[in-house]
């Protein structure tokens, strides 16, 4: 296979500004085509290896193979990495469930103090709080609000702070790309904790998107960045149905375009065979930006050629 063009400036040129990452699974590493194609990115992010059940899976039990396998990866190819992520409503291990509220604040500060630790220099920026506003605008129900309350999303990014003080906190958040109700509640509640002095660098906005432009993307990404927030796109990927490949390389463009203030733009998946587009939106597919063998579909070229315009 023909090596695939660097997107941006080289990965060991762009430091911690590389502006194309790519969400990778520790499993295919293996595969020397995957592992190749991966070097055209800047920074990986491990897609789950670094989830509560994969990384902490019994009480005060770690698993860091996985994780590790991706990190070294890319400590050996001068590629950055993003941690993601360390409070979720989703792949969290049954034995949280039957913790008291002490219990589960204690086992918080361990798994943030315990990964971040491990990885600190290596992983420069982490989500620390993912999706816990529900569509509604309203904080979603997860085991962390029952049991903890509202305050649990400070408290996250106070110990992430405290675990690792030189890493970028991000919150992240899907359906906040455009304008609108989700995107309006996000706001408030990050300008807040902006407001209050919580330890908040980043707000990641995932952008699992179809081919539509979301409405007023490009206003609604800034108001962000006048909080004085790094911006990224953190999941990027473009769903389509039957033969849109023209459309999604435009909407990858707009992506790309629209958001002046982005330091970075990762891709959901390498792949299409690896995306978990099929699973979560039945009937779309070929979301990402490599085809069958890992050739390059229009998609790629075009949000090469934003990536450099910028
Ligand atoms: C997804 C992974 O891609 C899948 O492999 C896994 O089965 C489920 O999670 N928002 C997130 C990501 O923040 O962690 C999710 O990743 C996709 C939606």
């Amino acid at each position: 296979m023909r090596a695939l063009p660097k997107l941006g400036p080289g990965p060991t040129a762009c430091g911690s500004v590389c502006p194309a990452g790519v969400a990778v699974r520790a499993d295919r590493l293996d595969d020397a085509g995957y592992a190749a194609a991966l070097t055209a990115f800047g920074s990986v992010t491990p897609e789950n290896e670094l989830k509560w059940e994969i990384s902490e899976p019994g009480d005060g039990r770690y698993d860091f193979g996985p994780a590790d396998s991706i990190v070294s990866f890319a400590t050996r190819h001068g590629m950055a990495v993003r941690g993601h992520t360390l409070v979720w409503h989703l792949q969290n291990p049954g034995w949280l469930d039957d913790l008291s509220p002490a219990e589960l604040r204690a086992a918080l500060a361990d798994h943030i103090r315990t990964l971040m630790r491990r990885y600190a220099g290596r992983i420069g920026e982490w989500d620390v709080v993912n999706e816990a506003v529900a569509d509604s605008g309203r904080l979603r129900r997860s085991i962390w609000l029952d049991k903890l309350g509202p305050g649990y999303i400070a408290l996250a990014f106070r110990l992430a702070r405290a675990a690792d003080p030189r890493a970028k906190l991000f919150y992240n958040d899907y359906g906040a790309e455009g304008e609108g109700t989700k995107a309006d509640a996000v706001y408030r509640r990050v300008a807040r904790l902006v407001r209050q002095g919580v330890p908040i660098d980043g707000i990641g906005r995932q952008g699992h998107v179809d081919t539509k432009p979301p409405p007023g993307y490009a206003q609604n990404v800034a108001r962000f960045a006048r909080l004085g927030l790094r911006v990224e796109l953190t999941e990027l990927d473009v769903r389509t149905q039957g033969d849109e490949a023209a459309a999604q390389a435009q909407q990858y463009a707009r992506m790309v375009d629209g958001c002046g203030p982005c330091a970075r733009f990762t891709v959901w998946g390498l792949d299409d065979a690896d995306s978990w587009v099929p699973d979560a939106y039945p009937g779309f597919g070929n979301a990402t930006l490599l085809g069958d063998d890992l050739r390059p579909k229009p998609a790629f070229g075009a949000f090469r050629a934003a990536l450099l315009r910028r």
